[in-house]
């Protein structure tokens, strides 16, 4: 097998052979085939594409390039969500424990913020003496027996995912289908859960900006894990904004608790309750959408899902005090609302921009080693298509220091746009992807 041969054929647009794929990842993986040659295919794939079973061949070659987990000890059907990555979306915080209560078990890998975007790992950490390093087998036997555990993915999880995506990230090389689809799924497909829901955002927040892109990837991501075995559907949810009001760490474990106490709606209960019910779908809880709905919202109602939170926290270590008092949480010193500029409708949001903005207060990295602040962030108080009058708060920002708040409070004036023309609310779910059948909402 010869690596320039490889590089040469999908220069010229032809398809690779199942054996030229495996050859590549494995050369990915144990670091036998050098980054430069790697980097030439990974353009060559940018910009000459992938048909449909060269994708499910790059996917199940890295889900096999390291450890699979065996989730065949677990009673039901071990289901999990992933979301392609949004600001303010904690929708795990509040599905997780609600899906649990409903008796589908969750066993969920989670990731660390990304760019503008946040992680659930760093979320949870923000809960006082709260782990996700736990072994596998300790995982196992949280799932087997509180049905719910969150932990960070296990090292040697699609090793070669790691490698091809650090490449990707330096060639400008992240945008492609089906990278973005094999990279997903290899990691879904190699933790071992038998049903996934997927969250694929969309819009200016969003790692596909167009409806169309979005859906092309929810469609492409269903078909590998269905052709893998697995029952997976997807939401394209909207990311044209924050999906809830709290953005930072602290705050919007905050909002979940807030959630799942049946204190707080809108949006990001609304979303973690549409994915939940595919969740109880695909888990065998619910024989549709509209009975799965009606379970998870006795499960919010009755404080089951509340009492599941509590007893994950602390069997992962971490003080439950924030569950009955959300002030028990890591609090900001300084804590300055941001005045309206001018009077009108929110027109737009930056979402991106006010990603970065949380990740420029310390609530995200820059580089690896940046250590998060879990304590800060701000809090958004309207939306899209909301009325605005000159001089309201705004948001409200939750600084370390008074430079920081100063510098947030200017940036979120600048990205959240107000306009005298009246705009209406965004739609939050545009479609659901299920194997070949899409249908819009
Ligand atoms: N997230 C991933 O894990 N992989 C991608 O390629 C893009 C987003
Ligand atoms: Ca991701």
């Amino acid at each position: 097998m010869n690596m320039v041969d490889i590089i040469d054929q999908k220069k010229r647009g032809m398809a690779l052979t199942e054996e030229q794929i495996r050859f590549f990842v494995q050369g990915a993986a144990e670091g036998t085939v050098p980054d430069y040659q790697l980097a030439a295919l990974l353009m060559a794939i940018r910009l000459q594409g992938m048909n449909r079973e060269e994708t499910v061949q790059l996917t199940m070659a890295m889900a096999h390039s390291g450890d699979i987990c065996d989730l065949s000890g677990i009673q039901g059907i071990p289901t999990d969500k992933h979301s392609t990555g949004g600001v303010g979306d904690t929708t795990t915080l509040v599905l997780a424990p609600l899906v649990a209560a409903c008796g589908v078990p969750v066993a969920k890998m989670s990731g660390r913020g990304l760019g503008h975007t946040g992680g659930t790992l760093d979320k949870l950490e923000s809960i006082p003496g709260f782990r996700v390093d736990l072994s596998e087998e300790a995982f196992l036997a949280q799932v087997r027996k509180l049905g719910v555990a969150i932990i960070g993915q296990t090292k040697n999880l699609a090793p070669a995912d790691k490698a091809l995506y650090a490449l990707r990230d330096v060639t400008a090389t992240v945008d492609s289908l089906p990278l973005i689809a094999s990279s997903i799924m290899s990691k879904k497909l190699a933790s071992g859960a038998r049903a996934i829901v997927l969250d694929v955002k969309t819009g200016a927040g969003a790692l596909m900006h167009t409806l169309e892109d979005s859906i092309e990837l929810a469609r492409a991501m269903v078909r590998i894990g269905q052709d893998a075995g697995r029952r997976v559907v997807a939401l394209v949810t909207d990311m044209g904004e924050p999906l809830g009001s709290h953005v930072g760490n602290a705050l919007e474990v905050k909002e979940a608790i807030d959630a799942l106490s049946g204190r707080t709606g809108g949006p990001l209960k609304r979303v973690a309750l549409a994915l939940g019910a595919q969740m109880l779908v695909l888990g065998g809880a619910a024989k549709d959408e509209a009975e799965a709905l009606g379970r998870l919202e006795e499960a919010l109602q009755s404080g089951a899902g509340l009492e599941r939170l509590r007893r994950l926290i602390i069997a992962q270590g971490g003080d439950p005090a924030c569950v009955d008092d959300t002030a028990c949480l890591p609090q900001a010193r300084v804590v300055r609302d941001v005045p309206a500029p001018a009077q009108g409708y929110v027109l737009r949001m930056d979402t991106v921009g006010l990603g970065m903005t949380a990740q420029a207060m310390g609530a995200g990295r820059r580089v690896k080693t940046d250590v998060i602040d879990p304590s800060v962030g701000f809090v958004l108080h309207k939306r899209i298509g909301d009325l605005v009058r000159r001089g309201e708060p705004l948001a409200t920002v939750h600084a370390r220091d008074p430079e920081s708040a100063q510098t947030a409070a200017q940036a979120i004036a600048r990205l959240v746009e107000i306009s005298p023309q009246q705009t209406p609310p965004c739609k939050l779910v545009h479609a659901f992807v299920d194997g070949e059948r899409t249908e819009m909402r």
